[in-house]
């Protein structure tokens, strides 16, 4: 296993690129299950879940390449309905195969993802939603076993806001018979690029951004070339490295769209964040930076896979606020970490009270999830001394050469055997 190791202390200074989006890139890649004909992705980020989906759609019986940012998936000989455990065990969103299975071959067999370290993540409103669609599922040996003949347009209110949920029934409803409404659906920007990229191949969607989605089921779905949006949280976690580091950094390909409620907060802490010449976004301290509360939502509210990167930010802000965490029960893991390095956090069931202090001092500690990861990172670049991060196999599922970028910046950070 890999470790980073860390010399705290510089500022970052440069330019970064933001890479493609993970979170959206999943639920394209499998879309391609939709579809007659080959498709092509450019600005695929090259990451662990993206190889994960490249195989999981070979193991469905599609043809797959990746050079160079851009994936070419093709159809093969005939579609096979089994998502394997072993696979699906390594990356949760594997379920987002299941809409599109059942829309085109009528069958699925995907293994229960199963508890994951930050909260239970159960998948009963996408299985909800596709039973009113007319799918039927069993429960067989730990595999969720759904099946369908050609599925029928429903209306469909989420009790809960989902993004996987949306984007499996957005994947099912686009070759279903009729119409399709989403109520209470996901607005994320990463759904709006499954929509715009399902209706790039002949879907006929509309309301993605709002939290009602219609869908006309189409009989058929051909491939085209899209090119996947930038990663709003790679882009984010770039922004609070900056302050954090009291660097300066220009950021490209930055989806400032995206990012209203991470740059308000961000800007209300004290960092500075301006769009500058030729597209690109300037990030650094606009004066003594201080904790402010925020509380996780659905978007367009604070993403809570930005949460962790506010918290480190947080530990080393003058004055104290809290965080609330709405969206997954058990998402602090990276609080007993930060408070190795010097972090001054209390917990109290959903919410973390946050008390900065002048300086963090590296210490070794551990990874937990994606995001815990990035914040253990960001972290140790503005501590005192060395941190090492173990266990960076969460960040190689999520972040882009992350330490390559970071020592572009003039990071002293280095990858090692634990
Ligand atoms: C996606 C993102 C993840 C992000 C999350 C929230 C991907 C690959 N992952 O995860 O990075 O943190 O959105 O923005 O895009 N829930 C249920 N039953 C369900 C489905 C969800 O109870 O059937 C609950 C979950 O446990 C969670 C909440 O709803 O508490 C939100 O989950 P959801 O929006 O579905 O997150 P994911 O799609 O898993």
């Amino acid at each position: 296993m890999d470790k980073l190791v860390i010399e705290g202390g510089t500022p970052l200074k440069g330019r970064v690129r933001v890479s493609g989006s993970k979170n959206a890139a999943l639920p394209i890649l499998m879309a391609a299950i939709l579809l007659d004909s080959p498709v092509t992705y450019t600005n695929v980020p090259r990451l662990r879940d993206i190889n994960t989906t490249l195989k999981l759609l070979n193991i469905l019986g599609m043809e797959t390449s990746f050079e160079d940012g851009a994936a070419v998936v093709k159809p093969g000989a005939g579609l096979n309905p089994e998502a394997p455990y072993d696979l699906v065990k390594t990356m949760r969103a594997s379920v987002l195969c299941l809409g599109p299975l059942l829309a085109r071959l009528g069958e699925a067999r995907v293994a229960l993802p199963g508890g994951c370290a930050i909260g239970a993540r159960p998948v009963n409103l996408h299985l909800t939603a596709l039973e009113k669609m007319g799918a039927q599922f069993d429960l067989d040996s730990g595999y969720i076993e759904g099946k369908a003949d050609r599925l029928r347009g429903a209306k469909i209110l989420f009790d809960q806001v989902t993004v996987g949920g949306t984007e499996n029934l957005l994947m099912a409803a686009a070759l279903a018979e009729g119409e399709t409404i989403l109520e209470n659906a996901a607005r994320e920007p990463e759904i709006m690029d499954l929509a715009e990229f399902l209706n790039a191949c002949g879907a006929r969607i509309t309301g993605h951004g709002s939290p009602v989605i219609r869908i006309e089921g189409v009989e058929s779905l051909s491939g085209c070339e899209y090119a996947i949006m930038p990663d709003r949280i790679e882009a984010g976690t770039y922004l609070v490295a900056a302050a954090m580091t009291d660097g300066d950094l220009l950021l490209e390909n930055c989806p400032m769209g995206a990012l209203d409620a991470v740059c308000s907060k961000l800007r209300e802490m004290g960092v500075s964040i301006e769009e500058a010449e030729g597209g690109l976004v300037r990030a650094r301290r606009g004066g003594e930076l201080a904790c402010m509360d925020v509380t996780t939502r659905p978007y367009p509210g604070f993403p809570t896979d930005m949460q962790a990167q506010l918290m480190a930010l947080m530990c080393v802000s003058s004055g104290a606020g809290t965080i609330r965490e709405t969206i997954f029960e058990n998402r602090f893991m990276h609080v007993q970490e930060l408070v190795r390095l010097g972090a001054k956090i209390t917990v109290t069931s959903q919410s973390a009270f946050v008390r900065g202090v002048p300086r963090l001092t590296g210490a070794p500690v551990m990874a937990s999830d994606l995001r815990a990861s990035a914040s253990l990172v960001v972290a140790g670049l503005a501590a005192k001394g060395t941190t090492e991060v173990a266990r960076i196999y969460h960040l190689d599922r999520g972040y882009e050469a992350m330490e390559v970028k970071l020592q572009a910046l003039g990071a002293r950070i280095t990858r090692a055997k634990e």
